[in-house]
């Protein structure tokens, strides 16, 4: 099939080629020059275990192309997916500003009958202001469909091929038939259903594993003040099916570009209909007060942290990417050095992104995880990467000014880095 992908983020790159590696002949669309045409290299913008290996090839192969002019585009193609970003306006709604931009681009360019389906995550209605504004432009038939992306940063190629579920929000049995049609090399159950609906979907399991993160980060709160140990709460709940083991890992709270935002954006969309979403609500206080329950055991440790030095391991989101956004671990930082601190920050691959974030805090940014805790007060786990895990824990004990370990993650075995001389501070435990 003839696929064009409009927005080349997150959502747009991986859905691309991955769609080309299935035989497709797919287009990736974006307005920013710059960017298309390090794709045409072969640059890719974005860190995603496998996707620069599968653009490179697709791209070899010659089923996959990128272009800046979706109307050059649009006449060949079979299926439009709009994957561009809907960032989140001041008040918490989702901006639909680029979504509706390219409506009106492929209502003024539209010349016979197509499918444009909505991969970017949209409130429910979207879909059905999409319809009207390419009906303003473009009197013949097509059909608007609600595909919604479920990938996870860090490792969305694979999910990619290994989705828990594909679904699809269409009107007419053509497009439905069409876009099952598209996806029918992925062994995954197809859920159809109407627009609204699958626009639902997509709000709602955010929202829901949302709420399971603050749900078990609560409890770890409490675990802490009655000597209970939250991996071993969350490990005897996950082991009953109905609950389930995953989302239940107690931190510095969820971040990223989806979580923070989507939850947000479905409170707001609650209210402007007249409904208080009490649940959502406390499951954002419960985030944002999770965000600095590190620097406040800090804070409640050290009493002054003024002239204090810290080593701090991650500075991504979460691990396996080089995404900042609403990372735990700059706000972690931002505090420290609000409050006097020196900051030595290591990240296997997010420094150039977290170092444009952090730009006007002074942050020394090092090549490893030892140079950063050299000579520290306090090494600080804000990412979980696995390698932390594996570094030289008695080496890195030498090379502290003093062996405190504050992990947000609770990455390290609390009992082996106590045995091993360390003040140990993980999240309820
Ligand atoms: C999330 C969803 O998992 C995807 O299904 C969805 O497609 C995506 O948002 C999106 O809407 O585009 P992502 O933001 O990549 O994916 O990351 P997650 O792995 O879900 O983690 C989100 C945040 O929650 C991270 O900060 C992570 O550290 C935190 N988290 C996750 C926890 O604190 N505890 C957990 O048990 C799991």
């Amino acid at each position: 099939m003839k696929v064009t992908v409009v927005g080349t983020g997150y959502v747009g790159l991986v859905l691309g080629p991955c769609l080309a590696s299935f035989g497709n002949q797919v287009v990736c669309v974006d307005i920013d020059k710059e960017k298309i045409e390090k794709l045409k290299k072969g640059k890719v913008p974005i860190y995603e275990p496998g996707l620069t290996e599968l653009i490179v090839e697709e791209a070899k192969k010659g089923t996959l192309s990128f272009s800046t002019s979706l109307k050059d585009e649009l006449a060949e193609s079979e299926i439009v997916f709009i994957a561009v970003g809907t960032p989140s306006n001041p008040d918490g709604t989702a901006n639909l500003k680029y979504v509706y931009q390219v409506a009106e681009d492929i209502g003024k360019n539209l010349k016979g009958y197509k499918i444009i389906a909505t991969k970017s995550t949209v409130p429910v209605g979207t879909g059905q202001e999409i319809k009207k504004i390419i009906k303003k432009h473009y009197k013949g038939e097509f059909d608007v469909v609600s595909c919604p992306e479920f990938l996870r940063e860090g490792s969305a190629v694979q999910d990619f091929f290994e989705p828990n579920r594909i679904v699809i929000g269409a009107e007419s049995k053509k497009a439905k038939d069409k876009i099952k049609k598209l996806f029918d090399p992925i062994d995954a159950d197809i859920i159809t259903t109407n627009i609204a609906s699958s626009e639902m979907i997509k709000y709602a399991s955010n929202a829901f594993l949302a709420t399971k993160i603050s749900f078990i980060n609560e409890i770890a709160n409490i675990c802490e003040k009655v000597g209970a140990d939250v991996d071993m709460v969350a490990h005897g709940m996950g082991r009953d099916d109905r609950i389930g083991r995953h989302f239940l890992h107690a931190g510095i709270g969820y971040g990223g570009s989806c979580f923070p935002k989507d939850v947000n954006a479905l409170y707001q969309i609650a209210g402007t209909r007249g409904y208080e979403f009490n649940l959502l609500k406390a499951v954002i206080t419960v985030n944002n007060n999770q965000r600095r329950v590190l620097f406040e055991k800090i804070k409640d440790e050290f009493k002054e942290i003024k002239g204090l030095k810290f080593g701090a391991l991650g500075l991504a989101f979460k691990a396996n990417t080089d995404d900042i956004r609403e990372s735990a671990s700059l706000e972690i930082i931002k505090l420290l050095k609000e409050a006097g601190a020196k900051v030595a920050a290591y990240d296997p691959i997010a420094e150039e992104t977290a170092a444009s974030a952090l730009n006007g805090h002074e942050v020394e940014y090092t090549n490893d995880a030892y140079e950063a805790v050299k000579d520290a007060d306090a090494v600080i786990i804000a990412t979980e990467w696995p390698e932390f895990k594996d570094l030289d824990w008695n080496k890195i004990k030498s090379m502290l000014k003093k062996p405190y370990i504050f992990d947000g993650r609770n990455l390290l075995d609390k009992e082996k880095m106590i045995n091993m001389g360390y003040k140990y501070f993980g999240i309820g435990k």
